[in-house]
């Protein structure tokens, strides 16, 4: 048996996921084990994560709704002390469209790990939680004690639900200590230029949608509404660079093993606090590209708020966290993951 601290990644195909396992990975005292069934990620992004860091990484294709194919995993890797679950769909507008297979699959996973969890006695547990729980907020920026507004979303719920289901696993089952990391935007991609956000289903966030533009895979980018009640009319956001969210993860996983006078259950938001414009994230694009991007007003996009950004002491109080990721590095490293992906 390794003294390594063996961590159960589920969704580590996929684009957070990915860029965690790399920070794990990167650390002496993880080993990691991936669980995804590739709905929105391929199998291939281990073999990138063997690139970049020289490691394996074990993994398993699952259905993480499936109760005794769960059972299976904890069994076929024992050890485990920690989870970090990614695992979910997280399309707002086809959860709109999809309720039951939203609700089904990012809760009922959810809550078969859970019961994993509980039933081989892993104790740490990181959720991967979003700011759309805050919904339109009043006063900005944002913190964990912002109340949490009724979702706008099947996907948001699942999220406001996923938490609240982590909340009552802690207190049913006291050795059980979890986080859920409330991400603002998370954008960029890993400096090697080597993975990213995973090009399988059309993307609707701002980011791709930039990139994929510039490279001439959708011939423009609609600004969703320039009437908004802001500096430039446009909606702001608090974009976070994906290697930070990342990193903010193992933080969060090391704090709970570290910490036996951690509280059982917390939130953490995962923000840079600097909101930032539509029209701005598209001329840090141009400026860092060093070309011009097609893009035109449209009509508001239905469920956008004005405008969310982090206040983000705690994250930094409790774990240490600092966010050093620029918006332009969010810009350049995602334009050269794009760019790698039209080789
Ligand atoms: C950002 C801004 C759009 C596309 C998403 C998830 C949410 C959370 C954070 C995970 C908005 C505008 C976008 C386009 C545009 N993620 N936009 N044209 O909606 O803030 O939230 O990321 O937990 O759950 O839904 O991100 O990138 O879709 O939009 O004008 O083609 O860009 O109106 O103001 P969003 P986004």
């Amino acid at each position: 048996m390794s003294n390594k601290q063996r961590i159960l990644v589920t969704g580590g195909a996929g684009y957070i996921g990915s860029h965690t396992i790399i920070e794990l990975l990167s650390r002496p005292g993880f080993e990691v084990v991936s669980a995804d069934n590739y709905s929105n990620s391929s199998s291939e992004t281990y073999r990138r994560i063997k690139t970049i860091t020289g490691k394996d990484v074990a993994y398993a294709e699952i259905d993480l709704c499936d109760r005794q194919a769960v059972k299976k995993l904890f069994e076929d890797f024992p050890g485990i002390t920690g989870v970090i679950h990614f695992a979910a769909f997280k399309s707002v507008p086809e959860s709109v469209e999809k309720p039951a297979a939203y609700y089904r699959n990012n809760l009922v996973s959810l809550i078969n790990v859970l019961e994993a969890c509980t039933a081989y006695g892993v104790a740490r547990f990181i959720f991967s939680s979003s700011c759309s729980v805050y919904g339109n907020i009043g006063s900005l920026p944002v913190n964990e004690d912002t109340p949490v507004a009724a979702a706008e979303s099947p996907y948001g719920y699942t999220k406001i639900a996923g938490e609240q289901i982590l909340k009552d696993f802690t207190v049913a089952f006291p050795s059980l200590h979890a986080i859920a990391l409330r991400y603002f935007n998370p954008a960029g991609a890993h400096p090697s230029g080597l993975i990213g956000e995973i090009p399988l289903n059309r993307p609707n966030n701002l980011v791709p949608v930039i990139t994929r533009t510039a490279i001439g895979k959708q011939n423009e980018v609609v600004v969703f509404g320039d009437d908004y009640d802001t500096r430039d009319g446009t909606c702001i956001r608090d974009y976070v660079h994906v290697c930070d969210i990342a990193e903010a993860h193992v933080l969060a996983i090391d704090y709970l093993q570290k910490n036996a006078g951690a509280k059982a259950y917390d939130v953490i938001n995962l923000g840079t606090g600097s909101g930032v414009t539509v029209l701005e994230a598209i001329k840090a694009f141009e400026r860092v590209a060093g070309k011009p991007l097609n893009y035109r007003i449209g009509p508001r996009r239905s469920g956008d708020v004005i405008a969310i950004f982090s206040d983000s002491s705690k994250a930094h109080r409790i774990l240490g966290w600092n966010p050093h990721h620029a918006l332009d590095e969010m810009m350049s490293s995602a334009w050269k993951w794009e760019l790698h992906l039209a080789k």
